[in-house]
């Protein structure tokens, strides 16, 4: 691709002229938007580029080992694989506000950047993964009132005290051209092609509080309806597919037995860049299948329903 490759050399000159010889350091999400970054700004200026990946307990299955292996194996980028789910768990204890969440979420990925920076002996750039749509988007809905509708927890709002300045290489970019720059960066294609995943991960996907057990179950659930999507071979035709765990419970019959247990609500959405969404018409069979499927081999989940909701009104996460 001739425009990426430009592109390329273009902001390879770009980040070494803004940063110099000093240290940066990279936070890794295990979506497509951290890996291309980081993996440009690596390109551009070797190690003096420091990854980490904060693995915040709420992931999806195996993502992290993937990140992790993609990184180490694949590249041979250096990266700090900071477990500190404990930290996000236990901070989240007792908040059920959507933006609460979000803020919490933010505040301890800077924490923990700051950590490590402070490991390495000090940074003074932070990179990130922000697009196009992610500016625009925490600064007003298109079309919309000028509100803040979700504050996405990679864009501004670095507290002062950081004293980091941002390499956000990615910021010109819509989601298809941050793709066609990572097959020229050489990312494998089911890293490339990968559905989007927000910064705050599963803690999103689970209205109401969140623990691990909850972060335990909508892992399994949302394993499975992925692994059925990949089956049907739709994977590459959804923009973004999840489950979300409702803090909901419902009566249900398993066998002889009443259960009471949660309700999981299934999502499928196709967009261009995630700023406007048509919901994806499975067939019902397939529905039924992934349905049948989850409630026999979740436990802790009796009932799970469809997201019949475009964007907008609705917007593609449910927090
Ligand atoms: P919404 O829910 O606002 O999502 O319609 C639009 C797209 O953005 C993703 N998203 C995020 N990505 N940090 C991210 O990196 C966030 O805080 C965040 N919140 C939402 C969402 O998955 C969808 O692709």
């Amino acid at each position: 691709d001739w425009t990426m490759a430009e592109f390329r050399k273009t902001k390879i000159a770009e980040i070494r002229a803004q940063v110099g010889d000093a240290r940066v350091i990279c936070g890794l999400s295990g979506g497509v938007d951290s890996a291309v970054a980081a993996v440009l700004i690596h390109e551009a200026i070797g190690d003096q580029l420091t990854c980490v990946f904060v693995d915040h307990g709420l992931m999806r299955l195996g993502e992290a080992e993937q990140v992790v292996s993609l990184f180490r194996n694949h590249y041979h980028i250096p990266l700090v694989h900071a477990d500190v789910s404990e930290m996000f768990l236990g901070g989240l204890e007792g908040t059920t506000d959507p933006e609460a969440k979000r803020k919490f979420i933010g505040k301890t990925f800077i924490d923990v950047f700051e950590a490590e920076a402070k490991k390495i002996g000090g940074a003074d750039f932070l990179a990130q993964g922000t697009l196009y749509p992610d500016v625009i988007e925490s600064v007003s809905f298109t079309g919309g009132p000028s509100v803040t509708i979700k504050s996405h927890h990679n864009v501004g709002g670095l507290p002062e005290r950081m004293n980091m300045k941002l390499v956000e290489p990615l910021r010109e970019l819509f989601k298809d051209e941050v793709r066609a720059l990572g097959r020229e960066l050489g990312l494998p294609d089911i890293f490339v092609g990968r559905h989007p995943f927000p910064g705050p991960g599963l803690a999103i996907r689970i209205p109401g509080e969140v623990n691990r057990e909850r972060a335990d179950i909508l892992r399994k659930a949302d394993a499975i309806y992925l692994e059925e999507i990949r089956n049907a071979g739709l994977y590459d035709a959804i923009w973004q597919a999840f489950a979300v765990l409702l803090p909901v419970k419902t009566v249900g019959v398993m066998g002889d037995f009443r259960t009471y247990d949660s309700v999981c609500a299934l999502r499928a959405v196709t967009s261009t860049d995630g700023m406007t969404a048509d919901i994806y018409p499975f067939d019902a069979s397939f529905l039924s299948r992934v349905a049948t499927r989850i409630v026999n081999e979740v436990k802790g989940i009796n009932r799970v329903v469809y997201d019949y909701t475009s964007k907008p009104p609705g917007t593609i996460e449910w927090e």
